[in-house]
């Protein structure tokens, strides 16, 4: 099964594609992991799309063209995949269309995720993670018993700079100006289905289940 999740920030893509890849065995790419994972060894892709990525602003496609690209050809993701925030532009869309086709491959489903900009901002403000084992925390639902360190190895939480609420705004216009427009090329395609994200993770998930089974 091919799948990728489209949505807002924060609506749950990440949180989701972790559940659904390990229940179904499918390989999880997030183009956001591995660009954060360049920045942090500071490669040539990481200095390149640090700055983007604290304003809110996409990276050039090219960029992420050629990272999703790779992926594809050397057969890595042919168990199945979910590309979690791939594609993310009308370009990208185009792009990822051609490299499948290409490749004999074929897109099964692209699930949109519908959230509230309100909630968007309330999840990310809320959102922590450990920098040293990547445990993620989000206050105040999922608290760690002492507030600002990690319970599974003392460190100190840290916070996404992207989620500062000013970022957060703006790469919601971002998303409604460069990623919208690709629900209205996956509806063509007629490959489109909407999921409700706006309940409890587990119930997002009972939701997702049924549309993918
Ligand atoms: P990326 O990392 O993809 O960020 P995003 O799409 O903005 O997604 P998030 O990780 O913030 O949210 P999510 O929807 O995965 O939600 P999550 O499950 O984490 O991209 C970052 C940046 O990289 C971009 O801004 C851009 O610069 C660049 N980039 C990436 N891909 C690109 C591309 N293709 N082209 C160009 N540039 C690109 O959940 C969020 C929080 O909410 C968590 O704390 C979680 O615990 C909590 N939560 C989840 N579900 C629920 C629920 N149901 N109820 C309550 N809380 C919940």
């Amino acid at each position: 099964m091919n799948l990728v999740f489209l949505g807002p920030p924060g609506s749950g893509k990440g949180t989701q594609a972790v559940r659904l890849a390990e229940k179904l065995g499918l390989v999880h790419l997030s183009t956001g992991d591995v660009l954060r994972d360049a920045v942090k060894k500071g490669t040539p892709l990481g200095l390149e799309a640090d700055g983007y990525m604290k304003r809110g602003e996409l990276v050039p496609d090219a960029l992420i063209v050629g990272l999703i690209e790779s992926r594809i050809t050397n057969g890595d993701l042919s168990r199945g995949f979910i590309l979690d925030g791939f594609p993310r532009t009308v370009p990208q869309a185009e792009s990822l269309k051609g490299m499948l086709d290409k490749n004999g491959v074929t897109l099964d489903t692209v699930i949109c995720f519908k959230i509230a900009d309100g909630e968007v901002v309330k999840r990310l403000s809320g959102r922590w993670f450990c920098p040293k084992c990547n445990a993620g925390y989000n206050y105040p639902a999922q608290m760690p018993k002492t507030e600002g360190v990690c319970d599974n190895d003392g460190a100190s939480l840290q916070r996404r700079p992207d989620d500062e609420e000013s970022v957060v705004r703006n790469r919601l216009e971002v998303y409604k100006k460069q990623t919208q427009p690709i629900v209205d090329f996956y509806r063509a395609e007629s490959l489109l289905t909407e999921l409700e994200a706006q309940k409890s993770p587990d119930e997002v998930f009972e939701s997702l289940l049924s549309q993918v089974s």
